[in-house]
This record gives C-alpha cells, structure tokens and sequence, in this order.
C-alpha cells in the first residue's frame, strides 16, 4: 500500500493556499460534507469549496455557532451533528441518504486537539479516538451509498504530523491509566491515517478514493491566549513579541495555508487514480522511516511506514466495528 507513496510533483509547495489548489476548477454540481466546516481551517476549506462552486455542507455539534461563523459564505448548509454521539451521526446520514443526494467528497474535519484532562464518550471511549476516528469511522461507512453514487468520490480525513509519532494502544485505547492529551491526539491521528489505508483497500474498487491530509501547523495570527504562549514559544511558533511565525517550509502556515492540503485532497484531479496515501504541502508526503525528534526549528510530518500498515489498518477497522457494534 505504501508503493505509490512519494511525491507526484503537483506544481504546489508548502506555501500554496487553498485558494492556489483550487484555482481552475469548477465544482458546480458537486456535493460536499465538512465536518468542523465553521473552525480554523474548517471555515477556509468551507469558503474554498463554495467559492469554486461545490454545494457545501457544514456538519457541526452546534448550527446555531456554525451559521454565525460561516456569515457571508455562499452554497452553505449546516446541519447538526455531534461525533461523539453514535444517534446524532445516524441522525444526520439517515437524513442525507433520505434526500437521494450523491455525496462527491466527504471532509473528516472535527477533532478534539490535547484536552488537558481525560474524557470519555457514553461509551467510554476516549474523546480525541471517540471525536476523530470513531464517529468519522461510524459517518463514513453510513455514507458509502451516496459515495458510490456520485461515481468517483473522495474520503478526505485531515490528520497530523503527529500520526508519525502516535501508536495506537491495542490494549488500552481509552486511557484508563496514563493519560496525556497529546498521547491521545496522536494515537487518534495516527488513526485517520490507518482509516484512510483501509477505507481505501476496501472501496476503491466502487469508486471511493481515500487520503489523509497533515495541514502543517495552524495556530491563527493571534492574539494568543497567554495561557498558550509558553508552548507556542517553545515550539518556535510565536516570536519573543508574541507574534505567528509563518515559516511554510518549516510546516508553520497561515490558515490559507493549512487549508491548501484538505482542499487538494478532497477534490484535486492530480490525485485521479491514487489512494490509501497520506498528503502533506499539496501533494502525496515523502516516505521516510528515519527517527526524527520534535524540536523548535523541526516539526518532522513526512509519512513513515508505521502509519499506513496494511495490517494495522485492517486490525483498526476491526476493532472499530466492535467499539461500535
Ligand atoms: N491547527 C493545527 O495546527 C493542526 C495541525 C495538524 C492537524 N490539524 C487538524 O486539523 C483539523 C482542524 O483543526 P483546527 O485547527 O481547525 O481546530 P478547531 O478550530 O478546533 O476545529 C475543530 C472542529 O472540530 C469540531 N468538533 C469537535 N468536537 C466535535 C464533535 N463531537 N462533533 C462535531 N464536531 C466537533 C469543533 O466544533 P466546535 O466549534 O463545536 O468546537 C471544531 O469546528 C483537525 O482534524 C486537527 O486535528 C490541525
């Protein structure tokens, strides 16, 4: 699965916005879900969408927060959908699958990024696995018929960089002992990559193609909340004024930046043919096994073999299924 994992030269750079990625193409006629579609980057790959044409629709815990963020942007909807709750995704795909829409690209969005305490769904699940892999794992599978239907479609699941460094805990996937959010959200991240590989195995042949998307790092031009400054100086993110650093080469983007992957995934034709591949800076992400320490000046996101394991993908969907049943 791993053999077509190199860059395919798609002309764009860690620089390209969105806006870049999509330039040309007409997406009229186009259905698209975006889960998170009103947040940091899920706002801008919601207006990229839309501005291209695509009829856009925002699946969000909270319409009322979602409509107001989403003022102004044209061929939006936002409907009600909660990840964590397994009635409220039945909900929202009975409703989809109700209207006969074909779906041509559906973007895993939503997550829950290093809650500082531990928290688990009704189910007792974790809340970054239960929020980015299980209710996507549960909103995907209901929606393979209206994927089909549009007869060539996309699953496009925005990971992170830190799908390298996650592993995922087989035995002890909720956390009951030692918790620590960014543990957490790299297992869930490590697990949309795995999703994405064995999603793809299992629907390419119906026309279902699959990617996962490291945005590169987004934290917004500021002002930061000073509880988050500490951090964000020792990651080399923010400046002794406290200013965004925007270092795209270094994986530190704008917004528009951090859009451009999401976008280029869910709806570029350079990517016709391909799937089950983990994407970075606008095109398919070098393969590279070596260890490679988190530092200030160095936030490796490159794919490694770890997270696109056809076994592991397979054992996940399993796995799931049951978390599930
Ligand atoms: N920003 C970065 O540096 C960075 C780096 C690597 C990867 N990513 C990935 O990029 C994606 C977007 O991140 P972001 O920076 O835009 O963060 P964000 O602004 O916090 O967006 C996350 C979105 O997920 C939604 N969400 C959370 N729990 C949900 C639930 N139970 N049901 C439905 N929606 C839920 C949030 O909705 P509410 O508004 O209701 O809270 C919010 O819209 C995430 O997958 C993240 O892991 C981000």
């Amino acid at each position: 699965m791993t053999r077509d994992q190199r860059p395919l030269g798609s002309g764009f750079t860690a620089a390209s916005t969105s806006t870049d990625v999509i330039d040309g193409l007409d997406l009229t006629g186009r259905n698209v879900i975006v889960t998170g579609g009103h947040g940091r980057l899920g706002r801008e790959i919601t207006r990229t969408l839309a501005a291209a044409g695509a009829s856009v629709t925002v699946a969000s815990r909270d319409p009322h927060r979602a409509r107001s963020a989403l003022t102004g942007i044209e061929h939006v909807q936002v409907e009600q959908l909660d990840l964590t709750d397994p009635a409220s995704i039945d909900a929202f795909t009975r409703g989809w699958i109700r209207t006969g829409r074909p779906l041509h690209a559906l973007v895993n969005n939503a997550a829950v990024m290093f809650s500082p305490e531990l928290r688990h769904d009704a189910r007792g699940n974790e809340i970054s696995f239960s929020t980015s892999h299980l209710g996507h794992f549960q909103l995907t599978r209901s929606l393979v018929p209206a994927l089909i239907q549009a007869s060539g479609s996309r699953v496009l699941t925005v990971t992170s960089g830190a799908a390298r460094f996650g592993g995922i805990r087989w035995d002890e996937l909720a956390f009951r002992t030692g918790y620590d959010g960014g543990t957490a959200y790299a297992q869930s991240k490590r697990a949309n990559v795995l999703f994405t590989v064995e999603l793809d195995r299992r629907h390419a042949d119906d026309g279902i193609r699959a990617f996962a998307a490291h945005p590169g790092v987004v934290i917004g031009p500021g002002p930061h909340h000073p509880d988050a400054l500490a951090s964000y100086r020792a990651q080399g993110l923010v400046d002794e004024n406290g200013a965004t650093v925007i270092d795209p080469g270094a994986g530190k983007k704008t917004v528009a930046q951090g859009a451009a992957t999401p976008v280029f995934g869910a709806v570029s034709p350079v990517l016709d043919g391909f799937g089950g591949l983990y994407l970075k800076d606008s095109d398919v992400a070098v393969l590279d096994d070596t260890v490679r320490p988190l530092t200030a000046g160095s936030i490796p996101s490159d794919a490694n073999s770890a997270m696109l394991d056809p076994a592991d993908a397979e054992r996940l969907w399993a796995v799931s299924e049951q978390l599930l049943a």
